[in-house]
């Protein structure tokens, strides 16, 4: 089968949009919650094979999405770098900052693909067991998104210390970015190797850069990353997705990303019909149904989403999605009067 999420990232003509949701698997699903009480903790969860394709095929059975996202979590990566990183409930992630050099040399890069093993294994189950027509999709943190957490010692709100790093010590900013570039090339490349057709870079703090920071944090890393996988694994697509980037910084990605970037994530601020416009005739364009609309409910929620199909689902090279990631407290039946309403386009008169 020639799968539509492929196509539509092909820009190639499909009857309908292809649908995925970010952070599709999580804890607005019953059975998610159950997992991961079996898992007992949410890193035993992403490397458990068994579970972590269980969760990554939860939304697949209940909702039908067009592609399934590999279970797992940007910050495995730090992780298996050899930096100490574990989840409080109800606190998001925590690290063991990276203070200097010392602890950016203790990092150990060439133990990635041993350490991950069990990312690789969820993969390889995952071949096995999704429907023909399902993309399997691997993914990233960006090297900017990541070097956050790994300086903050978790989420922060103004990223003081991540970006004090990168003023007052460019070249130790650039050494942990440079490394990050290569790390996460080698992770995706194994991640393809095992079972991924489709890989997503996940920059979701890209809009808090001043306008040369973002050039020099966001753009060159994820173009860097993007043109090594190129060379490496041509034949697979490449989604970007810089959240909060300016809609002429995105003219610029897809610009300068010319035969490298095949699709672009829009966040929820993001006017699609400019998108339609600027970016869809060079790269597919992917997004930006405000995640937020699927918590209020399904009549809110399908009105938002028929304004983005009359927008640009009739030209080839778009991907329906959210604009972030769903939220816990997202109805079931908001994503799946959506999914349908998207499965069923064209609509008819009278829906
Ligand atoms: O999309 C999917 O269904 C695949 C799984 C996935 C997770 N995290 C699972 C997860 C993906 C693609 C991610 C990416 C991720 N992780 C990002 C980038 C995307 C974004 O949302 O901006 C970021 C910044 C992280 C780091 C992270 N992981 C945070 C900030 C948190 C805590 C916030 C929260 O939602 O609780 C996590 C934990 C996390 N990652 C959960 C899930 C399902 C919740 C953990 C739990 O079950 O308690």
């Amino acid at each position: 089968v020639d799968k539509i999420l492929l196509r539509a990232l092909r820009r190639q003509k499909t009857s309908r949009p292809p649908v995925w949701f970010m952070r599709q698997a999580g804890r607005y699903l019953p059975e998610y919650r159950a997992t991961r009480a079996e898992a007992g903790g949410f890193l035993n969860l992403c490397y458990t094979p068994k579970l972590a394709a269980e969760v990554t095929l939860q939304p697949i059975r209940r909702f039908g999405f067009d592609a399934a996202i590999l279970f797992s979590d940007i910050l495995v990566l730090p992780h298996a770098l050899g930096q100490k990183v574990w989840f409080e409930t109800g606190e998001g992630p925590k690290l063991d900052p990276i203070k200097g050099g010392a602890d950016l040399a203790a990092l150990s890069p060439n133990r990635l693909t041993t350490a991950l093993a069990p990312v690789f294994d969820t993969l390889g189950l995952l071949r096995g067991q999704l429907p023909p027509e399902t993309t399997l999709i691997g993914f990233c943190g960006a090297p900017w998104t990541v070097a956050t957490y790994m300086l903050e010692g978790g989420g922060s709100k103004d990223f003081h210390v991540a970006k004090t790093w990168a003023y007052r010590e460019p070249a130790f900013f650039r050494g942990l970015i440079d490394l990050l570039v290569n790390s996460s090339a080698d992770y995706l490349t194994a991640q393809i190797d095992a079972g991924a057709e489709v890989v997503q870079v996940f920059d979701s703090w890209a809009g808090v850069h001043s306008p040369v920071a973002f050039d020099e944090w966001v753009k060159r890393p994820l173009l860097h990353l993007a043109a090594e996988l190129k060379r490496r694994r041509p034949h697979v697509p490449i989604i970007l997705f810089p959240r909060g980037a300016h809609p002429h910084q995105l003219e610029a990605f897809a610009r300068d990303g010319s035969g490298i970037v095949d699709a672009l994530g829009l966040d929820t601020t993001i006017d699609l019909s400019w998108a339609h416009k600027a970016l869809q005739p060079r790269v597919a364009i992917q997004g930006n149904l405000d995640p937020v609309l699927l918590s209020v409910g399904a009549p809110q929620a399908k009105a938002a989403a028929n304004a983005l199909l009359q927008t640009a689902a009739d030209t080839p090279g778009y991907i329906f999605n959210l604009g972030h990631g769903i939220l816990p407290d997202a109805k079931t039946e908001a994503v799946s009067a959506v999914v349908d309403m998207i499965k069923r386009y064209p609509l008819h008169e009278g829906e």
